[in-house]
Parts: C-alpha cells; sequence; structure tokens
C-alpha cells in the first residue's frame, strides 16, 4: 500500500509501498484511512528535526492526525463495527512497570520519556491507506462530522489543555465568572480550535497573530464572537492594554519569543498554558526577574501540555459537533486545501500555505 515516509538518515521524504498490516490480535481493528491532516509536528519531522522511526526500520510513516473508517474488526472489538467513522490517539504507553501514568492508560503524562507516538515517535503513522489497532485507541465519530473529523485530534490539544485549567483554577474558591478574559497566541489550527473551545467554556477571547492570511483568520474570529488582533501592526504592549486583565493566555503559536513578551502581561492568578513545541532558534533575552516576581506576587501558573487522553478525545468529538452547529462556516472554513496521497510530499515541502491542509487518503 502507499504510505508517505521520512528517511532520517539520507534526509528524504518519499512516497513508498509499505506492506498492508493485518489484524493480530481479538482486540485489534484494521481501517481504511480517509484524512489524514498536516500539522507543525510533521513539517518539523519531514525538516528532519523531529521524529524517529520504529526500531530496525530506516523510515517513519508520518501522519497522526487521522480520520479511518472500520473495515474489519477482530472478535473481541466492543469499541467499533465495520462501516463506522474513528479517529485514533496518538500515544502509546511506555513499557516501564514503575510508570504509573503509563500503566494507568495516561501514557500523555508519562514519567520516563519511553512512550511512542504513531507517525512521530518509533511508530509508525497514518499517512498510508490502512491501519491496524488495538480498539481501545479508537474513537468513534458521528457521521455528521465526516468532512471535518480530521480536526478531531488538533481539538484534543486544546481540550487536554481546557481540562488541565479547570483543575488549576479550582484553587480559586468561587466560580470565575467575571474573570474570563482569554488571549490566544496564533491562528493556525491549534490556536483558532482553542479559541473556539474557550468561546464554548465562557470566555472573552482575543487572538494574537502574526500572519499573512489575516482576512481569513480574521473572518473565523469574528464569526465565532471573539476578537482579532495583529501583531504587525499592534506590539504586545497594545494589544495587552486593549485587552485589559488577561485571565488565560493559550500559546499556540510554538515560538518562544513572542510567548514570554506575553507572560509578563498575565493578570492576577492567571495561567498561561503552553501547547507549542518550538525549534531550536537560539538564546533570546528575557528579563527573569520581573517574569519571577509577578509569578510570584500575583499567584500565576505556568502550564504546559501535551497529547490527550481518550475522555479528551471524546469532548473533542462532543465539541467539534457544538462548533459546527454555531459556526458551521468557520469550522469548515478551517480546512484550506485537500490534496491526493501522491501529492502529499510537495504539500509538505510547500510549508504553511493556508490553516489545515488534509492529504485525502481515500474518499
Ligand atoms: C501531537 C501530539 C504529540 C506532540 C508531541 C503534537 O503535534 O498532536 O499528539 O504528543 O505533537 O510529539
Ligand atoms: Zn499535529
Amino acid at each position: 500500500m502507499k504510505a508517505v515516509a521520512v528517511f532520517p538518515a539520507c534526509r528524504e521524504v518519499q512516497l513508498v509501498d509499505h506492506p498492508e498490516p493485518d489484524i493480530q490480535s481479538p482486540t485489534q481493528l484494521k481501517a481504511r484511512i480517509l484524512d489524514v491532516g498536516v500539522c507543525g509536528t510533521d513539517r518539523e519531522i519531514t525538516s528532519f528535526q523531529y521524529g524517529t522511526p520504529p526500531e530496525g526500520s530506516d523510515y517513519l510513516i508520518i501522519g497522526h492526525e487521522s480520520l479511518a473508517q472500520v473495515t474489519d474488526v477482530g472478535d473481541r472489538v466492543t469499541k467499533a463495527k465495520p462501516g463506522d467513522l474513528v479517529v485514533l490517539t496518538v500515544r502509546r504507553p511506555c513499557p516501564h512497570a514503575s510508570c504509573i501514568a503509563c500503566r494507568s492508560g495516561r501514557q500523555d503524562f508519562c514519567y520516563t520519556g519511553d512512550y511512542t507516538e504513531r507517525g512521530i515517535k518509533q511508530r509508525h503513522g497514518f499517512m498510508t491507506e490502512f491501519v491496524v489497532e488495538e480498539d481501545g485507541y479508537a474513537n468513534v465519530v458521528p457521521s455528521e462530522l465526516r468532512d471535518i473529523a480530521v480536526l478531531v485530534e488538533p481539538l484534543t490539544i486544546a481540550e487536554k489543555s481546557m481540562e488541565q485549567l479547570r483543575f488549576v483554577q479550582e484553587r480559586l474558591p468561587w466560580d470565575g465568572e467575571e474573570h474570563r478574559q482569554a488571549l490566544v497566541l496564533g491562528a493556525g489550527p491549534v490556536g483558532l480550535l482553542g479559541a473556539m473551545a474557550l468561546r464554548i467554556a465562557g470566555y472573552q477571547v482575543t487572538v494574537y497573530s502574526r500572519s499573512p492570511k489575516h482576512e481569513e483568520q480574521n473572518d473565523i474570529v469574528s464569526a465565532i464572537g471573539a476578537r482579532y488582533i495583529a501583531a504587525e501592526t499592534q506590539s504586545v504592549d497594545e494589544m495587552s492594554r486593549a485587552v485589559g486583565t488577561i485571565d488565560i493566555v493559550y500559546e499556540a503559536i510554538g515560538a518562544s519569543g513572542v510567548a514570554f513578551d506575553v507572560i509578563k502581561h498575565l493578570g492576577p492568578n492567571g495561567v498561561f498554558i503552553f501547547t507549542g513545541v518550538p525549534g531550536r532558534k537560539g538564546p533570546i533575552e528575557v528579563d527573569t526577574d520581573d517574569i519571577m516576581r509577578d509569578v510570584v506576587l500575583n499567584n500565576q501558573v505556568i502550564l504546559g501540555s501535551v497529547n490527550a487522553p481518550p475522555h479528551s478525545f471524546q469532548a473533542a468529538i462532543r465539541d467539534l459537533g457544538t462548533f459546527v452547529h454555531k459556526w458551521p462556516d468557520a469550522v469548515r472554513a478551517l480546512i484550506t486545501g485537500r490534496f491526493p496521497i501522491d501529492q502529499a510530499t510537495t504539500t509538505l515541502s510547500q510549508g504553511a500555505a493556508g490553516i489545515k491542509n488534509v492529504i485525502a487518503v481515500s474518499a
């Protein structure tokens, strides 16, 4: 079958012929891949800065944002049946008995770092025609979401973050109705989906972004009742004056410079959530005394969040349904390009044109 693979040793990205997998145990299912989303992580992997092939393989099949249709199920599969649409989780547990996180099914909090990730770390991904997986890693999606369900995985980043945020803010012994001013950094898919999640959670939202696509993104941001501020024309100081007290920052740019500029503007009892994995671009100057002083005197929390457990996939499936009901055009506008698998290598090398580009592996 066809698959898109990265060969780190010889620095190549190729369409390869890979053996089609078969069900090996009664708890596995086989699925035909429909859509695979391309994100910044994939671009890092295909520019050889990130990503590791499985042991013994020269290449890694990329792709971790999936939508697939179940074709066969083992006898003990309970979560899905043939014909169902599914989105697969990304991370698989480490092998160590001592890792309480992985042993509890919470490999998103793995202690050892020896977890694997499909399409990213030591496990083949989804940019191929068929996959076989344990049914516990499959999440069934209603068929009405067929055209947009590839957005579920990037939305899980916001879902896990929102859950962490709720846990953290339980420290405040009142319901935070008044303090719901959120700032989203970045207007890519993670940022815009995060803005939608914050909106339905009752936050006022401002999206601050540097981007060549202001108009499209501005339309989406206005449609969801949020405000867009362009970083090219307004400095961080100006933006912060316009927003007022910032209770929450949801970082989705993966660039540390802007993020650390914005930390200084976080309000009292505020939470700054990092989701981006920046490439290494060299040191920058940051006034650490200022930041440390504010973090202490204002009870602030700086929180990192990565990967997502199955219940965040369930939340993403439910919320994507809510989003598309409330804002049908804005949600569909997030997907700006669909390309066949034969064009995947060119799509990947062209960089981040559009918002979310999707490889439509089959119809
Ligand atoms: C994926 C996560 C993954 C992370 C780090 C992100 O792009 O969405 O599932 O854990 O990269 O590899
Ligand atoms: Zn991704």
